[in-house]
Parts: structure tokens; C-alpha cells; sequence
């Protein structure tokens, strides 16, 4: 019998179209499933959609559309960005489906009936972005530490787990299972805040209904990460696929680490399941440093990042880019180098060469001559690197065996060989290294691998066609001051392809980064209301209406100007990322834009100057919250 290998990815939240942090932990998930099913095991790779809770209800309602509606319309987009990616998955699971919210219910009796959920009230902070509770000392200039966002108050009747008793279970757990918690580098950190204490944790909701009925209390739905984690074992509950349970992998992102090393494995005990083996948190793809996601308005979707160079080259650049645990920043510029210099330059050019060769001079074992064996040596290396998850060391080895293969071939020269036999056993003995080398690159770049495989194992090798067709940068116009080519540079990594078209008075004017412009968090904001503030004859205290991001107040010194009746219901557009600032007692939550001039002759009688000031608005009805730039 076959041994089993359990992988899964977290479940995304079907609020929006998957962009490249949700394809990240896919193509590892893919990498980690595709190799073991080369070590011969039998692999179940699981990934999915966690449909239900308040965030997705309130996208639905955004959209106009019921929630089931909502994420049935979003699926798809799901499905179609794995395939486009070349995700080999097992199961697609959605926590809408009947047999997740049965697997759901039944253990939610089990934890009830051992006396593991209570009833009582919770009252506390809570962010939906996360669906997650906070406390107070988790905040950030009291928000949310994860999306930067204002936090909400929940005050509402609950059943709650009893998380405090697992904290000896989970520490023991933890100790006897050195691997559960991985990166080890992440792991004290967990342990330290399990020590800390743990406290019950509501696990049920009665102010909205999309979620998975408790069984013994039907007013109340459950919490979406108790719903959610079980993904992970109902697809397991169908008589074939019981024989993966428990999980040998979830990988995830690092945002969901205590979601998984903390309560899923009490929820598990209580239910008396058997615990999974490994949780792996990955870092985040940032964006000029900045974590890439939705909710913080910064995202690179699939298809713009396919279209930078290709599917394996982006696949290639993301684990090859950044340490797998570590955080990466994302830049265009380095994907289309590794895709140049290393793909193209250095896989691509072995294979062109090495085909053309035996295509001329045909290739054929023999024992006659002593050749080394490049990449054999290296394969256990390789297959370390991939069993511990360091999967940018894995790639990094394998690119050391390419070097080694085409150095070789350099020193070798074949081409001049003069004996026919010793040239032929030469060209054979690459074809076997390119081979190999494909062998371990398929879990990596699949598509590549395949191509690679059909051109060299046919009696009649044919010259290969380009495999990576090189990707021309922008070269820096030498008219263009540093300045200006640093700026294009940024804006060819943010996915504007236009070129710059040099501006002479660029020259004369203080410049400043591209990346300098892209922190500012430009939102057109709605003016619900401006008032007088007391003691200050320049300002109004505007209430606004930042759409995702929420209400805001702004302090204004436009009063001279507008009146305020005439300001109600204005669209807007504020600086939204700017520190708060306390004007005449009243925190001021960010900057509007404004134009303004002075008219009249300032030169000869500044005194006289009239000042004008015009707000900018969009020029045509656009949602609040929408970004500008
Ligand atoms: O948290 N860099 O779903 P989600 C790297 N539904 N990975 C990223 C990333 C980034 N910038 N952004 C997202 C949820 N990810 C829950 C999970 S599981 C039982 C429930 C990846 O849509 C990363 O894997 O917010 C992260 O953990 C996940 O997407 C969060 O996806
Ligand atoms: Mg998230």
C-alpha cells in the first residue's frame, strides 16, 4: 500500500477575485503535492472557499446580491485562476456545501456534549476584515493591526468555547510534537501567548444568519473559523478519503497562524479527533513593503502577474524570489530578470544547445568513456530541501546543478570532439543531466518540465524550440537624469507599461520618488455633514464617508469658502493614510485636497491678494471609498 500525503491550502475568503498572496500558498501547496506524488505516495490536495460569516455577508450586500448568490458568482473565478496557474488540486471544498455543514454540526454536538461550550455574553472588540476578537493591547492607534481599520464593539449573547482548558493540552501537545508549529522561527512566539493564558472564545453569532446553524441552538450561527477550520477534516468524511485524515500539511499565511496552531487543535481534542501533523505559516508578498491585500486597496491578480512572463516564470519567481517562511517584496523588474538571466539564459539555453547538438550528432550510451554525473549528486540535496520546506533552497541547488551542466559543456566543447563515440556518449550523458534536471523542476514548473521530457525522450531529437523567450526591460535613456529612471523603474514594477516620456523641466523642479507617491492612501470621501467649531473662524469639522475604509472626520480650513450647506453630500477627495492630528480638541483623521490661487497683483499689494480655494472632486459619481492615483 501506497503511503499518504495530506496537504491542504487555507480556505479563501470568496469576498473578491484570488490575487498573488492566495496564489502563493496555492502554488506551494501544488509543489509540495506534486513532489510527493513523485516519491510514490498518495496524495489528497485540498483547497477551497470559506463562504460563510460577516464579511462575506456585507460584500453580498455591497453587491446587491444574496451571499449565496455572491460567492456562487465568485467561485468560479476561483477555479479558473488555479487552472490558469496549473494547480493540480484533489478537492475543491466550500463550507456551503450540505456535507461540510453536516461534518460542522455533528462536531459542534460532540464539543456540547463533552461540556466544552457554555452560554453566556460576549462583549468586546471585533474586526470582520479578520473575523476575528481583539483586546484592547492587540490595537494599533486602536485599530485593526491587521488592516489598519477601525475596529467594531460586539456586545451580543454567545456560546463560547472552553479555550482556557486546552492550555496545558496544547502546550504538552506542542512539546511532544516539535514539527506541529513550522518555521521553528515562528513558533515561541505562539507558545509565549499560549502561556500568557488563554481565554474562552465566542463561537456563535446572532445579529446575522450566513453561517452553519448550531445544532443545539438554532438562533445562533457559528462562528465562521470554527465552521472553517473543519474544512479541512469533512473532506476527509467520505468513506474513499478517510484514510488521509489526520492532515500531514496545512500551509498557510502567517496573518492565520494562531487560527491554526491554537484553536484548531483544541477544537480538535475537545471533538476527539486526531490532531494534524504540521502547520506551516509562510510569509507575506509585500508592495514597495507593504502587505498585498484587497482590504488594504494593493493588489497584483492573477492574470496581470501570468502576463508579466509567463505562468512557470512567475511560478519559478515566487519561490525562487524569497526565502519560503520569510516576507518577499514584490518587483516586475526582478520576475523579468529571473525569467531573462535565469529561465531563459540558463535552463533555456542548455536545453536549445544540448537538443541542437544531438539533433546534428545523435546521442548514445557507452560505457567506453568516464563521464560525471552532474545532478545525480545533488538530487537528495533537492529532495531535503523540498522535505523541509525550504523550498528557495531547493530551486537555488537545482540552478547550481544548470551552472555546473552548462559549465561543463563549455570546458567539454562536444561540438569538437573528434571521435564519434565519446561525442555521442557525451551528448547522451547531458541528455540524462537535462533529464534529471526536469525531474526536479517539474514539481516547480510543470508545464516547462513536460516540454523538456517530450523533447528529449523520442528516438528523433529535434533542435527545442524557445522555451523562455527573452522579456526586453526598458533601457534607462541615457537623456534622463537618475531621478527620472529610478521613477519609471517603479513604474514599470507597479504595471504601468507606457513609457516615460522624458520631461525636460523635470530637471528644474525638487523631485520625489515614485514609491514616495504610491504611500499616500488617496480616497474620494463623501461629505455627510460640516459644522462650526467652536473658537474657529477657518475651520469646519467635516463628517465623511470613506466607503471601505469607513467614517471619518476631517478638520478643514476651507469655511472662508463654502458654505456649509453647500458642502453636504460632496464628493471629495482626502489624503487617508495621513497621521491623525488633534485641531481645536478634535482629532482630525486626515487631509482633503484643494486647489487654490491668489488672484489679483500679490507683487504690488499682497495685502490684496484674493485667495481662492476650489476642492477637487471626481468628475464623475464614483463610489466613496474609491481609490485615486
Ligand atoms: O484568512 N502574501 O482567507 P483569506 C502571502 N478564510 N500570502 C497571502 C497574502 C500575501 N500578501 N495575502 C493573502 C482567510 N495570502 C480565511 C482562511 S482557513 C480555514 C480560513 C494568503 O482570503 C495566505 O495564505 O484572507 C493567507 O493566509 C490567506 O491567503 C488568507 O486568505
Ligand atoms: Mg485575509
Amino acid at each position: 500500500m501506497k503511503e499518504k500525503f495530506y496537504v491542504t491550502t487555507p480556505i479563501y475568503y470568496p469576498n473578491d477575485v484570488p490575487h498573488i498572496g492566495h496564489a502563493y500558498t496555492t502554488i506551494a501547496a501544488d509543489i509540495i503535492a506534486r513532489w510527493n506524488k513523485l516519491q510514490g505516495k498518495e496524495v489528497f490536495f485540498l483547497t477551497g472557499t470559506d463562504d460563510h460569516g460577516k464579511k462575506i455577508a456585507n460584500a453580498a450586500k455591497k453587491a446587491g446580491k444574496t451571499p449565496k448568490q455572491f460567492t456562487d458568482d465568485l467561485i468560479p473565478e476561483f477555479k479558473s485562476a488555479w487552472k490558469k496557474l496549473n494547480i493540480d488540486y484533489d478537492k475543491f471544498i466550500r463550507t456551503t456545501d450540505t456535507d461540510h455543514q453536516k461534518v460542522v454540526q455533528k462536531v459542534l454536538q460532540k464539543c456540547f456534549d463533552k461540556g466544552d461550550i457554555y452560554k453566556g455574553e460576549y462583549e468586546g472588540l471585533y474586526c470582520t476584515e479578520c473575523e476575528a476578537y481583539y483586546t484592547e493591547k492587540d490595537l494599533e492607534d486602536g485599530c485593526c493591526p491587521i488592516h489598519k481599520k477601525p475596529i467594531e464593539n460586539l456586545k451580543e449573547e454567545t456560546y463560547f468555547f472552553k479555550l482556557s482548558n486546552y492550555q496545558d493540552k496544547l502546550l504538552k501537545f506542542y512539546e511532544e510534537n516539535p514539527n506541529f508549529i513550522s518555521p521553528k522561527h515562528r513558533k515561541q512566539e505562539i507558545i509565549n501567548r499560549v502561556k500568557e493564558g488563554l481565554r474562552d472564545l465566542s463561537i456563535s453569532r446572532t445579529s446575522f444568519d450566513w453561517g452553519v446553524p448550531l445544532p443545539f441552538d438554532k438562533s445562533h450561527v457559528a462562528y465562521v473559523w470554527f465552521d472553517a477550520l473543519f474544512n479541512y477534516y469533512s473532506a476527509t468524511q467520505k468513506k474513499d478519503k478517510k484514510k488521509f485524515w489526520p492532515t500531514d500539511l496545512h500551509i498557510i499565511g502567517k496573518d492565520i497562524f494562531w487560527f491554526h496552531t491554537v484553536y484548531w487543535p483544541a477544537f480538535l481534542m475537545s471533538a476527539g479527533i486526531k490532531l494534524p501533523k504540521q502547520v506551516f505559516a509562510h510569509g507575506w508578498w509585500t508592495f514597495n513593503k507593504e502587505k498585498i491585500s484587497k482590504s488594504r486597496g494593493k493588489v497584483i491578480g492573477i492574470d496581470e502577474l501570468i502576463k508579466i512572463a509567463g505562468v512557470d516564470s512567475a511560478r519559478y519567481f515566487l519561490f525562487r524570489e524569497a526565502s519560503f517562511g520569510e516576507d518577499g517584496d514584490f518587483s516586475r523588474k526582478s520576475l523579468i530578470d529571473r525569467h531573462n538571466n535565469e529561465l531563459a539564459d540558463k535552463l533555456g539555453n542548455l536545453v536549445s544547445r544540448v537538443s541542437g547538438l544531438i539533433e546534428k550528432s545523435g546521442c548514445e550510451e557507452s560505457k567506453k568513456w568516464k563521464l560525471p554525473r552532474i545532478t545525480s549528486e545533488g538530487e537528495g540535496y533537492v529532495n531535503k530541501y523540498i522535505k523541509n520546506l525550504e523550498l528557495h533552497k531547493a530551486l537555488n541547488a537545482i540552478f547550481i546543478y544548470i551552472d555546473a551542466t552548462n559549465k561543463w559543456i563549455q570546458e567539454k566543447k562536444p561540438w569538437g570532439i573528434k571521435n564519434e563515440s565519446e561525442k555521442k556518449a557525451v551528448l547522451y550523458n547531458l541528455k540524462r543531466e537535462i533529464l534529471k534536471l526536469s525531474k526536479l523542476l517539474s514539481p516547480f514548473i510543470p508545464d516547462t518540465a513536460e516540454k523538456i521530457q517530450k523533447i528529449f525522450k523520442t528516438n528523433k531529437i529535434k533542435k527545442a524550440p524557445i522555451l523562455f523567450q527573452k522579456i526586453e526591460t526598458q533601457k534607462p535613456n541615457k537623456h534622463l537624469n537618475q531621478t527620472i529612471s529610478k521613477e519609471s523603474e517603479a513604474r514599470e514594477n507597479l504595471g504601468f507599461l507606457g513609457k516615460q516620456i522624458p520631461n525636460k523641466t523635470m530637471e528644474n523642479v525638487s523631485t520625489i520618488q515614485f514609491e514616495d507617491f504610491t504611500k499616500l492612501d488617496l480616497r474620494v470621501a463623501q461629505i455627510e455633514n460640516a459644522e462650526n467649531i467652536e473658537g474657529a473662524d477657518k475651520l469646519y469639522k467635516l463628517s465623511l464617508d470613506v466607503g471601505e475604509l469607513g467614517k471619518r472626520t476631517i478638520c478643514a480650513g476651507i469655511k472662508e469658502f463654502y458654505k456649509a450647506d453647500d458642502l453636504k453630500g460632496k464628493k471629495i477627495i482626502i489624503i487617508a493614510n495621513l497621521a491623525p492630528r488633534k485641531l481645536r480638541g478634535i482629532e482630525s483623521q486626515g487631509m482633503l485636497l484643494a486647489a487654490s490661487s491668489k488672484e489679483g497683483s500679490p507683487e504690488s499689494c499682497p495685502s490684496r491678494a484674493k485667495k481662492t480655494l476650489s476642492l477637487i472632486s471626481p468628475d464623475q459619481d464614483i463610489a466613496s471609498g474609491s481609490t485615486v492615483g
